[in-house]
Parts: structure tokens; C-alpha cells; sequence
């Protein structure tokens, strides 16, 4: 067993990253799989999103990425994984100590690897691992981009998110070209995607009266959204992936109270049902790992 990596990415916050990474890793475990989360944000939302209380851990993501760095050997990242309440879901938790790395990095003789060299010691033992990460484009969140296999873009419809995407494809196009590697975005995610009722109701009468639709030109938003986004990141990045949309949901909100991936909070739903959709995808990808660009 050798885990495949994929990154939750993107560089603007409340986009779904953290609400995407769990619930992915909920399903992943419901399909039989053996997943760990990597909580690379200080914030760690995934952390206490899995029930996990930070103020209390034993050792935390930090302390493993430090000693990666400085070839200590004290603190591996075995010592660092909890089990969670799910079954086959284990976390690397964060906490604030995070956000205090880079100042100890100095030593580290490649920056933006740390995170890779880390989980070498953790790839045999899942089949996949899944990290989570910050707002901000920092050294975290390219530490946590070298070390993915492949890239999940998490996006709300929100226009100061689509606004963004420029940038973010920036990012990748620079990470790539000064490590000489190449990130493959495999799937976007577009979080609460509003259903609106005057939408459904449009749609069901140029179903019944085909002729209004000559009267009333009827846009379907999701599709121009996807057009929009397919042309941003083609240019960008040559993005040939997939594009999911996750409707809005209160049940998020109920499962994360309950601290449990909506998988195993609720089944049979529009919801669990989009986390399903992906996450077969996901499965069905196979996994090219640091592909060289030169
Ligand atoms: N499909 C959804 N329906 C309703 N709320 C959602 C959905 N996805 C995410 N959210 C909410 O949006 C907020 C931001 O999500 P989060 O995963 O924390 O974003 P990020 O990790 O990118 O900052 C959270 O309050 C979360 O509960
Ligand atoms: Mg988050």
C-alpha cells in the first residue's frame, strides 16, 4: 500500500477546503479505505472538526515537521497520528504552533519539502492521505501542494472566490515551473451551490413549454459557471479534470455540531450523495506520482 496525496487547496478562505476534506475522508473510510487527514492549517478546523480537542494534544503536526527539519529524530509522525472516532480515519492534528514554524526553518535544506519528507515515514501504512490547508498562499501551503499527487481546487460561487481563481493558478504555474514539477488539478469542487427556487421553477416551465424558452431565453447558472471556470483554468493550469458541485446544505452544519463526516451523519441525501460522486472519482484515478517537467 503506498497512499496516494491529494491537497485541498485554495489560497481564499470559507471556500468548503476544511468541510470537503473531511467529509471526502468520511467516505473514503465508508468505501473501505484507510485515510489519514493532514491538518496543515494552524487554525486546525479539521482538527476539532474530527472531534479532536487541540488544546490537548500530546504532539501535534509542528512538532513532526521540526523535527523532520531539524534531524532530530525525537518526534516522528507516528507519534503525532490519532485515531479518531471514525474507523479507519486517523488525523496528524494542528495547532497553533504551526504558524510559528517558518521561523525555525532555516535549517531545513529544502523549504518547501518538509511536509513530503514527513509523510514518507506514513505513505505504506493508508491508501490515502488527505491535507487540509490554509487561507493564505505561505510556505504551508506549498509544502502541502509539492507533497499532493494531484489537487483538489474546493471554490465557493461567490464572486471574490471566481475572482480569484487567476491568482490561484498563478500559484500553481509558479510552484511548477521553479521546482519542475507538475501539480495536476484532478477536480473542482464547487461548495454550497445555491439551488435557488426561482431557478427550479424557470427550468420546470421551459421543461412543460418548450416554446417560452424562445420568449424567455432561459440560463442554466451552473453551466455558465462551468464554462467559466473551465476557461480560467485551462489557461492557467491546462486543467482537463472534473468539475462536482456540492449543493447548500444545512446538514452540514448538523454534522459538523456532531463532529462526523456527513457520511456517517446522515445517508441517502442530495449531500452525501454529491461526497459519493467524488469521491468514486477519486478512487478511479490513478495515481501518478511527481510527474518531471524537465
Ligand atoms: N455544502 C455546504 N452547505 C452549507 N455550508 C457549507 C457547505 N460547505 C461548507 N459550508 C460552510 O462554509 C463555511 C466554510 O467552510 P470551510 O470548509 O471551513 O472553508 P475553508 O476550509 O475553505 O476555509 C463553514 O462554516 C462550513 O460549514
Ligand atoms: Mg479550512
Amino acid at each position: 500500500m503506498k497512499a496516494k496525496c491529494i491537497t485541498f487547496a485554495y489560497h481564499k478562505g470559507g471556500t468548503g477546503k476544511t468541510t470537503s476534506c473531511i467529509n471526502i475522508a468520511g467516505e473514503l473510510t465508508k468505501k473501505g479505505k484507510k485515510v489519514l487527514v493532514v491538518d496543515m492549517d494552524p487554525q486546525g478546523n479539521a482538527t476539532s472538526g474530527l472531534r479532536i480537542n487541540k488544546k490537548h494534544l500530546p504532539f501535534s503536526l509542528h512538532d513532526a515537521l521540526f523535527d523532520k527539519c531539524h534531524n532530530k529524530n525525537k518526534t516522528s509522525l507516528r507519534d503525532v497520528i490519532l485515531s479518531t472516532e471514525i474507523d479507519n480515519l486517523h488525523l496528524a492534528p494542528a495547532d497553533l504552533d504551526l504558524a510559528g514554524l517558518l521561523t525555525s526553518m532555516h535549517h531545513a535544506e529544502d523549504i518547501t519539502r518538509i511536509l513530503d519528507h514527513t509523510l514518507e515515514d506514513v505513505r505504506e501504512l493508508y491508501d490515502y492521505i488527505l491535507i487540509d490547508t490554509p487561507p493564505s498562499y505561505t510556505f504551508l501551503l506549498i509544502n502541502a501542494i509539492v507533497a499532493a499527487d494531484s489537487l483538489i481546487l474546493p471554490i465557493d460561487t461567490g464572486y471574490f472566490s471566481m475572482e480569484s481563481i487567476e491568482t490561484f493558478t498563478d500559484i500553481i504555474k509558479n510552484i511548477e515551473k521553479k521546482l519542475g514539477i507538475r501539480k495536476p488539478i484532478d477536480t473542482v469542487i464547487i461548495t454550497q451551490f445555491p439551488e435557488p427556487t426561482l431557478h427550479k421553477i424557470c427550468k420546470k416551465i421551459t421543461q412543460k413549454i418548450p416554446q417560452i424558452s424562445r420568449i424567455l431565453p432561459f440560463e442554466d447558472p451552473l453551466k455558465n459557471l462551468e464554462e467559466k471556470l473551465r476557461m480560467h483554468l485551462t489557461i492557467g493550469t491546462k486543467f482537463n479534470g472534473d468539475l462536482f458541485t456540492v449543493p447548500y446544505s444545512h446538514e452540514i452544519y448538523a454534522a459538523q455540531r456532531k463532529g462526523q463526516p456527513v457520511p456517517h451523519y446522515t445517508s441517502n441525501t442530495k449531500i452525501k450523495k454529491a461526497y459519493d460522486g467524488i469521491t468514486q472519482k477519486i478512487m478511479s484515478d490513478i495515481n501518478v506520482r511527481h510527474t518531471k517537467i524537465n
